[in-house]
């Protein structure tokens, strides 16, 4: 009987990997890992499950394209809620496809909420979860991805890193070392991938009826992307973070790729006064490879998100964080990155240090190399071989 586990024929009986996105940071992470586990000899089975977190054509299908990710095989169409709404629902729906699929193994990314969802029902499954982008601290516990970060580690089996202060921070939560791959960032391996196919800026600020002037500026353009709740859902701070990106704006026409809540809450504001449509781009979210292309030819970008700074930091453009903290200080230590926060004098020097070509240069990250994902295909395939082989043998000895 005992020949019948695993040694014979590693993988055979291997469950799919269930990989897990749900809103538009995840799917630039998982893309590559897809492409990974296919070309992986043997193919490593997959099934893919879209959470519906992201819902919009903006926010979600034009990303699938742009980044060839197949369609998932199965949408769960949870849509927006609170966050309380929004993990609940996703684990309600995830529990059956756990049931029906009996993966192998759940693979999630990044720090969103239907990552900690499908996590928690995983591990409750005893199913191991596979976490991407692990041990990642901004030390922030107001900000919802830290709590989805730190939760989503303590459940984990398997947990790749990006960077190697996320190591140390695993270590000091209690997380075993043998748990811990440090493979680089997959975020990188789509900056790669698309990077020959990005739109250029031109073509994408033309397509907008983009005012020449803008096009043509002598200092070129900054973009700028706004989304985190503590930069856009009190009307003073958007006010006064608007107000000073107006300020920058009248020596740098800015292209602001809005997300659905900062426009939504706009509007709902009354703050659309404070954007001079003469020097302030406003556009939709913007496809992945329009967004690679703006912010490879942009003089500066002025962000909250978390992608960005890392993207900026791949392509050696310049990067103003507006917020107080990163959980990716690689990317500051030898990237592009400054942390800036809401300060209005720090964002208006930096600015005016960059257009006088005094702003960072950075180098690339150790691991960043576009080849993380054929990192984590490997020793995944090795670890579930292990860890299969492991609860045979340990079926056999109860
Ligand atoms: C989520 C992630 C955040 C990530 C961001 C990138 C969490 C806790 N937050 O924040 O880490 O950086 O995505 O985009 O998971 N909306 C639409 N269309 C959509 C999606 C959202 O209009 O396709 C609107 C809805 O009004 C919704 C609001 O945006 O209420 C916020 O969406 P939600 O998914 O709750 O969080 P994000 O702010 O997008």
């Amino acid at each position: 009987m005992s020949n019948q586990v695993t040694v014979d024929a590693p993988g055979a009986d291997l469950g799919p990997v269930i990989c897990v996105v749900g809103a538009r940071p995840n799917f630039m992470k998982m893309a590559p890992i897809l492409r990974a586990m296919a070309a992986h000899v043997p193919p490593i089975p997959v099934l893919l499950v879209h959470t519906g977190q992201h819902y919009d054509k903006d926010m979600s299908d034009r990303l699938f394209e742009d980044l060839r990710l197949p369609q998932p095989d199965i949408n769960l169409e949870v849509g927006s809620g609170t966050h309380a709404v929004q993990t609940a629902e996703v684990m309600r729906r995830f529990e059956p496809v756990m049931d029906m699929h009996k993966p192998s193994c759940v693979a999630v990314v990044g720090d969103v909420n239907s990552t900690l969802a499908c996590a928690l029902v995983a591990a409750k499954k005893n199913v191991p979860v596979v976490h991407i982008e692990a041990g990642l601290r901004s030390y922030d516990r107001t900000m919802p991805e830290e709590v989805n970060r730190i939760l989503t580690d303590q459940i984990s089996a398997r947990l790749y890193t990006t960077e190697r202060t996320a190591e140390g921070n695993l270590a000091r939560e209690g997380i075993p070392s043998e748990r811990v791959c440090f493979a680089g960032n997959v975020m990188i391996d789509s900056v790669v991938f698309g990077r020959a196919n990005a739109r250029s800026a031109t073509e994408t600020l033309r397509a907008c009826h983009i005012d020449p002037l803008v096009l043509n500026h002598p200092g070129g353009y900054g973009v700028v992307t706004l989304h985190r709740p503590s930069n856009v859902d009190n009307p003073g701070t958007l006010r006064a973070l608007l107000g000073v990106l107006g300020e920058v704006a009248a020596s740098l026409p800015l292209v602001l790729a809005l997300h659905p809540r900062t426009r939504s809450n706009i509007d709902r504001f009354e703050l659309a006064g404070l954007i001079d449509p003469a020097c302030m781009v406003l556009l939709p979210p913007q496809g992945y490879l329009e967004m690679l292309g703006l912010m490879a030819g942009a003089t500066v970008v002025l962000t909250d998100s978390g992608g960005l700074q890392e993207e900026t930091t791949a392509l050696g453009v310049p990067c103003l964080t507006l917020r107080e903290n990163t959980e990716r200080p690689i990317t500051i230590e030898q990237g592009t990155n400054l942390l800036v926060g809401r300060d209005r004098a720090a964002i208006l020097d930096s600015v005016q240090e960059i257009l006088a070509g005094r702003g960072k240069r950075g180098r690339l990250p150790e691991f960043w190399d576009g080849h993380a994902a054929e990192r984590i295909a490997a020793d995944l395939y090795r670890w579930l071989m292990h860890w299969q082989a492991e609860i045979a043998l340990n079926s056999l000895i109860t």
